[in-house]
C-alpha cells in the first residue's frame, strides 16, 4: 500500500574558548547597526537586512567567498529554472525546470539542495518549481539570501564570525527536513553542513566518561540511512539510534532535539549516547563539548534544542550489537467510522503492552484509514512478536473489525529497517503540531486520546480541502534507557506514544488563511489531545509553534538550566530557531519577515 508520506511526505565563555585567544579577538560583534523599526505600535532593534545600510558591500561578501574558497552562492531557488525570471535575470531553463520539478517531492534530492525544505510552508511558497512554465518573476520569500556550502570547519567560523559582525540572521541548514520551518528565514546567511559525511567507527571508546564500549563518530551531514547502513558492514554489525526517516540528518537537528526512532524503545533515545560533540561556538570558536570538556555545553547539546548552542561539526555516539528483529504490518481502511475506530482504539490502546515489550510503532491515521508499517519488535523472532500483539488481533477480531497484516522475522535491524520503512517524499505544504502520551495517559485517558484522534483525522476540516491527520510512533525511550543526564524532557522516561498532527495550507495563502489554520491546529486540534493527556508533553522537532507554554511543554523542568546555558554561550543569539531556549525576546516582525528583539 502506498505511504501517505508521498503526499506530504558574555560572561564567562569557557575554558575552551578562552584559550584559543587568537581567534576570540578578532571577532568585533555589531547587534546596533540596523535601523529601529516600529512594528504594531512596538519599537525593534532588527539583524540587519538587505534593505538596510547596513548590509554588507559585494566587496565584504567577495572577501568572505575568497575566506570559504569559492562556496558562498547568492540564492537563487531551483524553482527559479521554471519562472520568467528572478530578481531580474532571465532564469527559465526548459531542462533545469522539469529536474526541479521531478527532484521537489524527492527527499534525497531536497536534502542535497542549498537551502530548500522539505515541508515548504515556511518557505512561502513564492518560486516552487511546476509542470508548465510561469510567465511571472520569481521571488526568495523566506529562503536566505546567501548560502555557504561549507566544506571544512574554518567555512562555518568564517560564517559564523561574518554574520556576527554585520548583524546577519544566520541560518544553519543540513538536510532541510525541519517541519517547523527552522532551516529558512527571510534575509539571512546560511551555513549549509551537508557535506560533513565523514564516519569512524571504533570498538573502544577512549575519550572522557566511563563508557569503553563501541562508538562512531559521525559528521554533521550524515543521514540516517546512510548510517545505519555502514554500521551493518562493521564487524561484528553496530547498531545506532537515529530516525526512521532514511534521509533525516542525525547530527544536526534531529539528535538537538532528542531524537527518537526505530531502536529508540529498545535502547533509548539518540540525545543519551551522545559522548562528544565538536561545534562552533557563537563566537566563531571551535569547541568540544563532553563528560570533561564544558560539561554544561555537553548536557544542553543533548535535546536542548536545534540550532541553538552552536553549529555541531560532529557527534560521537554509543553504538549497540545487532540483534534479530521481527516486524508485523497491520492495515484498516474502511468507511464504517463505528468499526473503524474501534480498530484505532484496539490498536492505541495498548502502547504500554507493546513500550513494556521495547517494540517500536510507526503509523499513519487519516479519516477512514490507519496504515502501521511497522510494529518494530528488537531482538524477537516472528514467533514471539505475534504473541505479543495477539490481543490486539484478538480484540479486532471480536469487534468485527476487518483488517490486512503480515508478520516477518528478519536476522538484524538493518534487514528490518530497509525492508519494512517505507521511503517518504517531500514537497507538501502544511503546519504541524503534536503531543506525547505518557504510560498514564494511556492506562487512564485511553479511549479519550482515539476521541482526540478523531478531531485530528476528520476529513478535510473545512480548510480549503487541505488534509489533515497524525503521524504516529509508539516509542518509550524509558525502557531501555530508564535514565539519562540530558535535556530531553524527562516525559520522555514516561512516554508510550508522541503523535505528529498536521493540517495543509499553502505557504503562498493570505496571511488570514493562514492564521486560521494555525489557530485550528492549536485551539481545536493539538487542544483536543492536551485535554485527553493530563501528563504529556511535547516535543521540539516535531510540534507546534504556537504549543502554549512552549518552554515547559518542550522540557519541563530541564528548561530553567537550558535557558542559563543559552545566556552563557550565546548572549546575543547569534543561533535562532523558534520555540527554543532564550528566543523569548525575538519575533519575526512584519508577516514573519524580520527577525527582531524588542527594546
Ligand atoms: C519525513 C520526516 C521524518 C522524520 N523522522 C523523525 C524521526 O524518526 N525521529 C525524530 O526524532 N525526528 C524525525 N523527524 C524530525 C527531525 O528530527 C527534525 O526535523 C530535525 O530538526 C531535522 O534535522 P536536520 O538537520 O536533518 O534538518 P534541517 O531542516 O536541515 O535542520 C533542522 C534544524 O536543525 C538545525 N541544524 C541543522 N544542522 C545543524 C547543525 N549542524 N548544527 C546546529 N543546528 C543544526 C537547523 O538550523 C534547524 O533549526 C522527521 C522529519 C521529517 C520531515
Ligand atoms: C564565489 O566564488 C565562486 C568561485 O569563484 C563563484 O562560482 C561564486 O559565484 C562566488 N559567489 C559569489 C556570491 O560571488
Ligand atoms: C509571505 O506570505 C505572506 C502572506 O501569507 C506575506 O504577508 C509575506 O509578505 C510573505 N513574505 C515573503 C518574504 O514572501
Ligand atoms: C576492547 O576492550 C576489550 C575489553 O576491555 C578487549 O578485550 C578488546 O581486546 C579491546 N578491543 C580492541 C580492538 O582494542
Ligand atoms: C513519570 O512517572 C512517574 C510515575 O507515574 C511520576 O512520578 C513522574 O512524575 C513522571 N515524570 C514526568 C516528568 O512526567
Amino acid at each position: 500500500m502506498e505511504s501517505f508520506r508521498s503526499l506530504f511526505s558574555s560572561l564567562l565563555i569557557a575554558s575552551t574558548v578562552l584559550s584559543s585567544a587568537a581567534d576570540s579577538s578578532a571577532i568585533h560583534p555589531r547587534q546596533d547597526n540596523a535601523p529601529l523599526v516600529t512594528w504594531n505600535g512596538k519599537q525593534y532593534r532588527c539583524k540587519c537586512y538587505s534593505t538596510d545600510s547596513c548590509w554588507p558591500a559585494a566587496t565584504a561578501w567577495s572577501t568572505l567567498n575568497t575566506t570559504v574558497g569559492g562556496n558562498l552562492f547568492q540564492v537563487i531557488p531551483p524553482g527559479a529554472a521554471c519562472y520568467t525570471s528572478f530578481k531580474g535575470m532571465n532564469t527559465y531553463n526548459q531542462q533545469a525546470c522539469s529536474a526541479a520539478n521531478t527532484g521537489w517531492t524527492k527527499e534525497d534530492w531536497q536534502a542535497d539542495q542549498q537551502v530548500t525544505n522539505m515541508w515548504t510552508f515556511w518557505t512561502n511558497n513564492t518560486c516552487n518549481p511546476s509542470a508548465q512554465r510561469q510567465n511571472r518573476e520569481c521571488t526568495l520569500g523566506n529562503l536566505p539570501e546567501y548560502a555557504i556550502m561549507a566544506k571544512t570547519k574554518e567555512h562555518i567560523q568564517a560564517g559564523v564570525k561574518f554574520a556576527v559582525e554585520n548583524n546577519l540572521r544566520l541560518l544553519i541548514r543540513n538536510t532541510g527536513h525541519d517541519f517547523m520551518g527552522r532551516s529558512t528565514g527571510y534575509g539571512s546567511l546560511a551555513i549549509n553542513t551537508h557535506s560533513f559525511k565523514s564516519v569512524t567507527f571504533v570498538k573502544n571508546y577512549t575519550g572522557p566518561g566511563n563508557y569503553k564500549g563501541s562508538a562512531v563518530t559521525v559528521g554533521a551531514g550524515i543521514q540516517v540511512r546512510e548510517l545505519y547502513r555502514q554500521a551493518a558492514q562493521q564487524n561484528p554489525k553496530v547498531v545506532v539510534v537515529g530516525g526512521e526517516c532514511p534521509t533525516v540528518g542525525l547530527a544536526g537537528g534531529y539528535i538537538q532535539g532528542g531524537g527518537h526512532g526505530p531502536m529508540a524503545s529498545y535502547y533509548g533515545m539518540a540525545a543519551d549516547h551522545a559522548l562528544s560533540f565538536d561545534i562552533v561556538s557563537a563566537t566563531g570558536e571551535f569547541v568540544t563539548a563532553n563528560a570533561e570538556s564544558n560539561p554544561d555545553l555537553f548536557w544542553a547539546l543533548k535535546g536542548g534544542g536545534p540550532s541553538t548552542f552552536g553549529v555541531i561539526l560532529s557527534v560521537t555516539l554509543k553504538t549497540f550489537p545487532e540483534v534479530p528483529t521481527a516486524a508485523v504490518s497491520l492495515d484498516i481502511t474502511t468507511t464504517d467510522q463505528t468499526k473503524f475506530w474501534k480498530g484505532v482504539a484496539a490498536f492505541h490502546n495498548r502502547a504500554n503492552l507493546y513500550v513494556e515489550n521495547g517494540m517500536f510503532v510507526y503509523y499513519e491515521l487519516f479519516s477512514g484509514r490507519l496504515h502501521i508499517q511497522p510494529f518494530v519488535g528488537p531482538n524477537m523472532n516472528k514467533a514471539k512478536i505475534e504473541s505479543v500483539l495477539k490481543p490486539v488481533f484478538d480484540q479486532l477480531k471480536a469487534d468485527g473489525v476487518s483488517y490486512t497484516s503480515s508478520a516477518r522475522e528478519f536476522s538484524t535491524f538493518f534487514d528490518m529497517y530497509t525492508a519494512m520503512f517505507e521511503d517518504e517524499s517531500a514537497g507538501f505544504s502544511g503546519l504541524v503540531g503534536g503531543r506525547l502520551f505518557t504510560k498514564k495517559d494511556i492506562a487512564e485517558n485511553g479511549d479519550k486520546i482515539v476521541n482526540a484522534y478523531k478531531t485530528a483525522a476528520g476529513g478535510s476540516g473545512g480548510l480549503g480541502g487541505g488534509m489533515q491527520g497524525i503521524i504516529g510512533h509508539i516509542v518509550g525511550p524509558g525502557y531501555g534507557m530508564p535514565t539519562a543526564d540530558n535535556a530531553v524532557h524527562p516525559a520522555w522516561r514516561n512516554a508510550s506514544s508522541f503523535s505528529i498532527t498536521m493540517t495543509g495550507v499553502e505557504g503562498n495563502a493570505p496571511l488570514s488563511q493562514k492564521a486560521t489554520a494555525q489557530d485550528r491546529l492549536t485551539n481545536m486540534i493539538d487542544k483536543a489531545l492536551r485535554d485527553a493527556s493530563p501528563n504529556g508533553a511535547a516535543y521540539v522537532n516535531e510540534g507546534n509553534l504556537e504549543e502554549p507554554n512552549w518552554q515547559q511543554a518542550f522540557w519541563g523542568s530541564n528548561y530553567p538550566r537550558l535557558l542559563e546555558i543559552k545566556k552563557k554561550w550565546d548572549p546575543n543569539g547569534v543561533f535562532y530557531a523558534r520555540t527554543t531556549p532564550g528566543t523569548e525576546d525575538w519575533e519575526s516582525i512584519q508577516y514573519n519577515t524580520k527577525l527582531c528583539k524588542k527594546v
